[in-house]
């Protein structure tokens, strides 16, 4: 009883670690306030809890961190903030999907320095080891992502279990 407890709490914190990448995007996103028009940052900062939902489109995320740079500009911690949400593992709900799901719309992300960055997967899928070790490494060294999407590019570096999505 006593063990499942504690188990029940290291598994709970366990996924609020996972989800605690969410709040942390959206600070570093409203963090760039010094940059575009005033309170451009925050207006879309409150837009990336909505890309990171379990229901939201794969593509939306990539459309969300081009949309930063153009408002925001191409400042180097703008777009370490913008490919901090192209790498972030979108939500993810065991109970009703057992495979993420990957944008397969090679034209996103649009921003170049965004390019070739493979999210980051829930660690329970069948694969995520590959994946998640791909998504660190694409933040520091994007994969070649010519006219590849981000699902395609996954593929490339070796995580197939997915579910591949057009933008809606
Ligand atoms: C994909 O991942 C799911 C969930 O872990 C697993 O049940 C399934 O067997 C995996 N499929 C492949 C082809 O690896």
């Amino acid at each position: 009883m006593f063990a499942k407890i504690v188990l029940v709490a290291a598994v709970a914190a366990i996924a609020e670690a996972r989800f605690g990448q969410e709040g942390a995007i959206q600070a570093t996103i409203q963090g760039l306030s010094s940059f575009g028009n005033p309170g451009q940052a925050a207006t879309l900062a409150g837009q990336t809890p909505g890309v990171l939902l379990a229901g939201a489109n794969a593509c939306a995320k990539l459309s969300l961190a081009d949309q930063i740079v153009t408002a925001l500009g191409n400042d180097a911690a703008v777009l370490a903030a913008a490919a901090q949400l192209v790498g972030a593992e979108k939500n993810f709900n065991p109970s009703a999907q057992s495979i993420p799901t990957l944008c397969s719309d090679a034209t996103l992300p649009a921003t170049a320095a965004l390019r070739g960055i493979v999210p980051l997967v829930d660690p329970s899928v069948t694969g995520a080891e590959v994946e998640n070790a791909n998504a660190a490494t694409s933040l520091q060294t994007p994969f070649s992502a010519t006219g590849l999407s981000v699902a395609d590019v996954a593929k490339a570096q070796g995580f197939t279990n997915f579910t591949a999505q057009a933008n809606a």
